[in-house]
């Protein structure tokens, strides 16, 4: 068995952890909105057609922040759509996924089903095929409190006080040659800064997205940041990060090791936002919205252009194994990691559409294996993220070179007294681990669960998945300055600690 060593103290902190890490994503694809979050005449909707069972299940991953209405989605949406009295909503075809959209929601709607689940909303305006005059509408027609055409039409409609509605991407995925309205850098950094000012004069309060790239293996990223950021450094506080992680050819190492990529991403687009900081000789700091982030098996998704139009289609409902749980659960452990400069992450998506909530139209709805490790993070990973020394053994895969064969959160919830360890092991053997606790006193165990892969493939049933759900994590021993634990190989895992400081 080989061996490992983290080492934290108190006094070394990364960054406080933002709450909005623990977002996810309703976009207007497939089943996520109809028949997932909203379906009238099922029997556990409520009065305005809420799926209470999806609700309950939304509250009990502990989302934070919801991204919406996309996405691809909004590069051909029109918000006015999707307003107003239901019988008098168009419907549309939408370009994006090729399906009939109802726009029986719309922005009001989603407002108020953030109110039911105890979430924020996290908008994203079009910038495909529309501009700064719609995106400044919008802002009008959420966040202005009355007295203009906009807001009274909002207060018409129903919703006298403001939304209120903080955080804005300024569009979605614009450098993809797939999303309507895509552009090159330089003409999306013109846009965005104009759209970002035209949307800060109605309200100056808000906070700003710009498009990063869809993905580290596009071929412009790192310049499409440069080139964008030039633009619109001033604008706007955070610039997206969108990474999606699949096993391919059988290389399990390497998809084991998708965090490493991840975190690797961040720093290559932290250090471009820098440089575009330091020819500009400012302090700012532009700070990542991972706003898009899963496992998702996109070889096996036909495209865009290949679809048949339909209503409510069966669209990415990817189904998820005990080890696409164990990779979900480091890449959330990778976004903890970097607390000082992930200030918002979405888990994309949040029911049907590679989802860790599932749903049947008229049935029950269920937990996928992702939803664990999310779930326990989102309640446990309160605080602090400390500045840990990690001394792993090391791993050679394919397709990201070497990399530590663990990779650990350490969290400092003074608050609460608790330390608290997501520690993933990515290797085919245990880890006997020490986790060096320097300056913490009064150590006892909480809990420690595990979350182990395994050859059994995509979990169809609640009962499969159930079957892979989180176990105790036997013969963890916390000791006054350290504590000793055995990782399963190929394995996630949470340890709470209470202690003081
Ligand atoms: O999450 C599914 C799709 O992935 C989103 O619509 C798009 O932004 C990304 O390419």
């Amino acid at each position: 068995m080989s061996a490992a060593r983290i080492t934290a103290h108190p006094a070394f902190v990364t960054g406080a952890i933002d709450r909005r890490i623990f977002g996810s994503f309703v976009e207007h694809l497939g089943r996520a909105v109809y028949t997932g979050i909203y379906e009238p005449g099922h029997p556990a909707a409520d009065a305005e057609g809420w799926r209470t069972d999806v609700a309950e299940l939304t509250r009990e991953l502990g989302t934070t922040v919801v991204r919406y209405p996309g996405g691809n989605f909004v590069s051909n949406y029109r918000w006015e759509d999707g307003v107003g009295p239901r019988e008098s909503r168009p419907t549309r075809i939408d370009l994006a996924w090729r399906t009939i959209e109802p726009n029986a929601i719309g922005t009001d709607d989603f407002v108020r089903w953030c109110a039911l689940t105890g979430t924020e909303p996290m908008m994203a305006v079009n910038l495909g095929t529309r501009g700064a005059a719609e995106a400044a509408d919008l802002v009008e027609y959420c966040n202005t409190p009355g007295g203009t055409t906009l807001s009274e039409l909002r207060r018409a409609n129903g919703a006298d006080a403001p939304h209120d509605i903080r955080l804005w991407c300024l569009g979605n995925e614009m450098d993809g040659p797939w999303q309507i309205g895509h552009r090159t850098a330089d003409d999306y950094g013109r846009l965005a800064s104009q759209a970002a000012q035209a949307m800060r004069r109605v309200d100056p309060t808000i906070e700003l997205v710009a498009c990063g790239s869809s993905g580290r293996e596009m071929a412009t990223f790192g310049e499409w940041e440069r080139v964008v950021l030039e633009h619109v450094f001033d604008d706007v506080e955070y610039i997206s990060v969108h990474a999606y992680y699949q096993e391919r050819d059988g290389d399990r190492a390497s998809f084991l090791a998708s965090g490493a990529s991840f975190e690797a991403f961040f720093h290559e687009v932290i250090a471009t936002a820098d440089a575009v900081a330091a020819r500009r000789h400012s302090s700012k700091r532009i700070k990542l919205s991972v706003d898009e982030w899963n496992v998702w098996y996109i070889d096996d998704f036909a495209g865009e252009t290949n679809l048949e139009l339909a209503e409510r289609p069966r669209l990415i409902e990817d189904v998820y194994s005990a080890l696409d749980a164990v990779v979900v659960g480091d890449l959330l452990t990778t976004l903890v990691r970097n607390a000082d400069r992930v200030a918002v992450a979405c888990l994309a998506q949040l029911v049907n559409v590679i989802a860790p909530i599932m749903t049947e139209p008229g049935g029950e709805a269920w937990r996928q294996t992702t939803f664990y490790p999310v779930a326990l993070l989102a309640q446990h990973a309160r605080g602090v993220a400390l500045d840990a020394r990690l001394d792993a053994p090391r791993l050679t895969t394919a397709k990201h070179g070497e990399v530590d064969a663990l990779s650990a959160a350490v969290v400092w919830n003074s608050e609460a007294g608790e330390l608290v360890l997501s520690i993933t092991n990515r290797s085919t053997e245990s880890v006997s681990t020490a986790l060096d606790h320097v300056g913490f006193t009064d150590v006892e165990l909480i809990e420690a669960v595990t979350l182990v892969a395994d050859d059994e493939g995509p979990r169809r049933t609640a009962a499969e998945v159930a079957d892979a759900a989180p176990r105790p994590l036997e013969g963890v021993v916390a000791g006054e300055h350290s504590t000793s634990l055995t990782l399963p190989p190929e394995s996630w895992s949470l340890v709470r600690l209470r202690a003081s400081a």
